[in-house]
């Protein structure tokens, strides 16, 4: 179990009774899940690789009911982990003990769209592919995408900071979010759900709950700046010799494709082999130790397929791409795309994957996956690395048959150390969670984490809200 594995102490909040399922059945009848079975996939992370015990989810559809169980478990003491689509990477998503699951399964509304100023305005549980959708209805796009878009909830999202696939190209969540309703621990809802560009007035205090990874309020609704829908897409997916040519394509793409530009992604050829091995996928360009997606998004198609044809030239000419493809079509491009989003499922098929998330000035960001090879030798069955190359972003996945102490023990705190020694973060987009929360010292230093823990602290003093997550436990409940 997770609090073995992690040697975590359970904090004295209250033991959940009858009478306080019956409160909620009173409160929201019909959406109380209890039963062992019905609960099972509400206490497991996506990776299955941590699992609470929790024995009640609880699935509101207004803001009104989240105040009124928020302000129940405040009274009695009750812990609650607030959960969207579940697909969250450190653990930060399942309860570690007896927490409440607060699913926003059902808040899926969308509350409102304004076509002029592109402002989309709905509930936290809209699940981000079904808000695509709508979106390229009436011609706009979600400012972010990623490979769980199928599952996660725009308030998970938001909760996290998700970065993804787009960022490059239409900023984070912390610029296209526009505003936030908020319940927070006692039950008392905050509506900053402004719906405006600019918005100067006191201190922005949204910014406090994007990435909070549901420790500090729960997000009931979200404003979000949208992009028009780009009328051209194109997708080159190419093959590079070494990771000196990634890098130099990367300066030779940003200047050639300017702003057309909208992703930049990598693989090495180990994440080739596991997406054609374990998926079944198959790649229109082979034998290359490095391959990258380039995505450009334009308003003119002939414009931007010229830019992207000079580029090719210009990128094969000098040697630093060997092989390459382009797309312009749905179809292939959605193909070439699956090859790059589908590594963590194919990940998965190879047993357990300890997941790193790191952020490193760009150059050094290969030297990492490199270190780490050489040190684990044969004792992992795959090490490989990913990423937003265009963002700074490494993905390093080490997997292994199963779960082994002293595989891990070789990887952390090296990991760690090799990142604070280059001034990266030790989490780029996933959030510390459950799983790396111990580790925020190598990013962060004691003063700011102090702060952390005095906002946490005021905001929800009784510590209900996701306990065991994002900051570090009193040292004597971490053991270890
Ligand atoms: P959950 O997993 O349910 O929750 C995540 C955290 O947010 C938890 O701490 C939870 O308590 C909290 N939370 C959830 N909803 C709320 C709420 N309404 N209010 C307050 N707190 C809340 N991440 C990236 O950044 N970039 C990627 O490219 C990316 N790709 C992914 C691809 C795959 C295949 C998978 C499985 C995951 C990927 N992720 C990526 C991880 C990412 O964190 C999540 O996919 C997503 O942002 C989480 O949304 P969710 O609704 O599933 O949240
Ligand atoms: C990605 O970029 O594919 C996601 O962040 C998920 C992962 O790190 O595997
Ligand atoms: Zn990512």
């Amino acid at each position: 179990a997770t609090s073995e594995r992690y040697a975590v102490r359970r904090l004295p909040f209250a033991r959940l009774g009858d009478s306080d399922v019956a409160f909620f059945e009173r409160v929201m009848p019909g959406r109380v899940v209890t039963g062992e079975e019905e609960v099972k996939p509400f206490n497991v992370d996506w990776l299955k690789s941590v699992r609470g015990c929790s024995q009640l989810v609880l699935k509101p559809q207004t803001t009104a009911e989240v105040s009124q169980v928020l302000r129940y478990c405040y009274e009695r003491n009750l812990a609650v982990t607030p959960q969207g689509g579940n697909t969250g990477l450190v653990g930060g998503s399942v309860p570690v003990f007896d927490e409440i699951i607060l699913s926003t399964a059902l808040m899926n509304r969308v509350i409102s769209f304004d076509k002029v100023s592109g402002i989309l305005v709905c509930q936290a549980g809209c699940v981000l592919e079904r808000l695509s959708e709508y979106l390229e209805e009436q011609g706009f796009i979600m400012p972010l995408d990623l490979g769980a878009k199928g599952s996660c909830h725009i308030g998970g999202n938001v909760a996290t900071n998700a970065g993804g696939l787009r960022l490059l190209r239409y900023g984070s969540l912390r610029g296209t979010v526009l505003g936030l309703e908020v319940v927070l621990a006692d039950g008392s809802a905050v509506d900053c759900l402004a719906s405006l560009r600019k918005d100067n007035t006191g201190y922005d205090l949204k910014q406090l709950f994007i990435g909070s990874e549901g420790t500090l309020g729960v997000i009931t609704a979200v404003s979000i700046l949208c992009p028009q829908k780009p009328k051209a897409v194109n997708v080159a997916f190419l093959g590079c010799q070494s990771f000196a040519k990634v890098l130099e394509t990367f300066t030779t793409c940003r200047a050639m494709l300017g702003e057309i530009l909208s992703a930049y992604e990598f693989m090495d050829e180990k994440c080739m082999e596991l997406v054609e091995r374990h998926l079944k996928l198959s790649s229109p360009v082979t034998g290359s130790p490095f391959y990258v997606l380039i995505e450009t998004s334009g308003s003119n198609s002939t414009h931007d397929e010229e830019k992207l044809n000079n580029f090719l030239e210009q990128a094969t000419a000098s040697g630093l791409v060997t092989d390459g493809t382009v797309a312009t079509d749905d179809k292939k491009i959605k193909a070439l795309w699956s090859l790059r989003e589908r590594i963590t499922e194919a990940l998965t098929h190879e047993g357990y994957v300890y997941k790193y998330d790191i952020s490193l000035p760009v150059g050094k960001l290969y030297d990492l996956v490199t270190d780490m090879r050489a040190r684990l030798g044969q004792s992992a069955k795959s090490v490989v690395g990913y990423g937003h190359l265009g963002d700074g972003n490494l993905h390093l996945n080490i997997t292994a048959e199963s779960y082994s102490h002293s595989l891990l023990d070789a990887i952390e705190p090296f990991v760690y150390e090799w990142t604070a020694r280059c001034s990266g973060s030790i989490s780029a987009e996933h959030g510390l969670g459950f799983k790396k929360k111990q580790f925020i010292q190598y990013s962060k230093p004691s003063e700011a984490v102090a702060l952390m823990q005095r906002f946490k602290a005021m905001l929800d003093p009784k510590g209900i809200l996701n306990p065991y997550k994002t900051l570090p436990s009193a040292p004597e409940s971490s053991t270890r």
